[in-house]
């Protein structure tokens, strides 16, 4: 039928619904207010409950925790508050039972400033691990500007006192950079990484892995990027040489899956990266979709307008279009940088905050590429919206509220839109019951639990069958029992709907046409064929007649 996809090479990880947890906001085993990992052993029976494929766990090492574990202090070690290595390995063991992978956060485009190798560096200009990170001597005067993210000033090199020296943190300040320029560097972190491998892990994500090479000698951001950072980090002069030697040192001698997260990955340049032929990676991720709406992407102020849904699916569809023949894609709608699906995509009011939740799951689970589902979106969980910066714990909220504050820019548009976008809306506990804290833990919340958990829990979800949890879990089976949602060939339709989502998977003499309306007023689906003579098969409402009720989702079965 079509050609193309014989050339398609079968593997687990293209198969996987990748199931991510947050261990600080998952469930607290001890009081301390804090998810740990015997909160997620206690919670094994639950996660194999959903039927999803595999378990990625935010950074679970030493960390003095200044952005939350992505400042890693010891690589090997695991995290006082999350618990011991004897923990992981009884975690390890209890997924490897239960049919479940689990694939780590692998931040190394920097460390923690506490990391030993940081605070050798720092003793003196000759130490050893000097040429761990990167550095400005001050005798060559005023460094040329880089973008942080999380700095106070947006500044990315901080003066060092005891060595006359700048160092570099495209992070906060207490996230240094590390030198990949440096083979000892390189060699530490696949040292790192097999230790990981030779425990049984099945895979990493890698943290902002297109910063790693860096632009050497430090100059004057280009021109060309106009002044965007993110696209000129992510194209470092030896990014692709140093991911080739990763994997071929490490990467290609275990079955394990990787995925960049891959800021400043376009359509045009991904291949670089998950063609299997140049062996790098497995799978990255973009931002296309998480970075619409906004006014500014670098202060996190949205558009009055909100998001165009024209863009929305045009984006999925070209980054669709890249993997027809080579690499493999991810699709994702939320994670721990980015608000709740159903507040970002969806809509969260009483009224449709079901149905819509239902209809992103339903979206996300029949689209072509490794799926990445974000905890507690299966319960339909939204934004808190804070009212009070001083609720907020991301550094990433609290450092842009001082820069704009210190540039007397406006904090009220700020604080609006940190009620959208803010990235501690998706880190708020997890509503397991309508107990004290949402029986996330029996101490106080290092986040404030969300005050909807009466009505958003688990466990008044796990009683109706016609909850978003188990709609989840059966929409998780529906992908599994038709591969054709897996491996078919994706064909878009309608692109001019300002409503409807519409396409069809089919491959072999199969072929699936899915309709998900993303408003609140009722439409209908100009695909240019007729389909009132489809099989329903599956949905968020109990039937289809043609027309798609508010935020209905449909798949019918298509016979040709
Ligand atoms: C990535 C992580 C984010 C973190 C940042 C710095 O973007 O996903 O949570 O703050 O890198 O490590
Ligand atoms: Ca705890």
């Amino acid at each position: 039928m079509n050609n193309n996809q014989k050339s398609i090479e079968r593997k687990w990880w293209k198969e996987a619904v990748v199931y991510q947890i947050y261990p600080r906001s998952f469930k607290d085993s001890n009081g301390d207010g804090i998810g740990d990992l015997r909160g997620i052993i206690e919670k094994l029976d639950y996660i194999e409950s959903l039927g999803v494929d595999v378990v990625w766990l935010n950074p679970i090492f030493s960390s003095p925790n200044d952005d939350n574990g992505y400042d890693v202090s010891d690589y090997r070690a695991i995290m006082d508050e999350f618990g011991t290595m004897a923990d992981f390995d009884e975690l390890l063991a209890g997924m490897h039972q239960r049919g479940i992978k689990l694939v780590l956060d692998l931040v190394v485009n920097h460390s923690s400033d506490e990391h030993f190798w940081f605070r050798e560096a720092k003793k003196s200009r000759d130490n050893p691990y000097r040429d761990y990170y990167h550095w400005w001597n001050e005798e060559d005067g005023k460094p040329p500007k880089r973008w942080s993210f999380f700095d106070v000033n947006g500044d990315a090199w901080k003066f060092d006192e005891t060595t006359k020296s700048y160092y570099l943190h495209i992070f906060s300040e207490k996230q240094p950079d590390l030198n990949w320029e440096n083979p000892k560097l390189r060699q530490e972190v696949y040292d790192i990484v097999k230790f990981w491998f030779d425990k049984g892990i099945d895979g990493f994500r890698m943290d902002v892995i297109t910063f790693i090479s860096k632009d050497l000698p430090f100059r004057e951001l280009p021109e060309k990027y106009q002044g965007n950072f993110v696209q000129y980090y992510a194209e470092g002069p030896h990014l692709h040489e140093y991911l080739q030697e990763f994997n071929r040192e490490v990467l290609s001698k275990y079955d394990i899956m990787t995925v960049a997260e891959g800021p400043g990955t376009t359509t045009e340049n991904v291949l670089d990266f998950v063609d299997e032929d140049r062996r790098e990676l497995n799978m990255s991720y973009h931002f296309d979709i998480s970075n619409l709406g906004h006014k500014d992407l670098a202060k996190k102020l949205m558009s009055p307008d909100g998001w165009n849904f024209l863009e929305f699916k045009e984006i999925f569809k070209k980054w669709d279009e890249v993997f027809a023949e080579k690499g493999w894609g991810t699709v994702y709608l939320g994670n721990h940088d980015f608000p709740r699906m159903v507040s970002r995509w969806g809509n969260d009011s009483p009224e449709f905050r079901e149905i819509s939740a239902k209809m992103l799951t339903t979206f996300l689970l029949t689209m072509r590429g490794t799926i990445y589902y974000y905890f507690g979106d299966e319960l339909g969980m939204t934004n808190i919206r804070f009212d009070n910066i001083a609720d907020y714990r991301d550094i990433m909220t609290i450092n842009l509220h001082k820069l704009i504050s210190s540039e007397g820019g406006d904090l009220d548009e700020f604080m609006e839109s940190q009620k959208l976008i803010a990235r501690d809306n998706g880190r708020t506990p997890f509503q397991w019951s309508d107990s004290e804290n949402a029986g996330f833990t029996s101490g106080t919340p290092w986040l404030k639990v969300n005050p909807n958990y009466p009505e958003i829990n688990a466990e008044a979800q796990e009683k109706d069958e016609n909850s978003v949890l188990n709609y989840f879990r059966k929409m998780i089976r529906f992908r599994k029992e038709n591969e054709v949602l897996i491996y078919g060939k994706t064909e878009y339709f309608d692109p001019e709907s300002e409503s409807v989502f519409a396409y069809t998977r089919g491959s072999e003499g199969r072929k699936l046409l899915i309709l998900l309306n993303f408003t609140d007023q009722i439409a209908t689906a100009n695909v240019g064929f007729d389909y009132q003579s489809a099989k329903y098969l599956f949905g968020n409402y109990e039937s289809f007649d043609g027309n798609l009720k508010p935020f209905q989702s449909v798949i019918l079965e298509i016979y040709e």
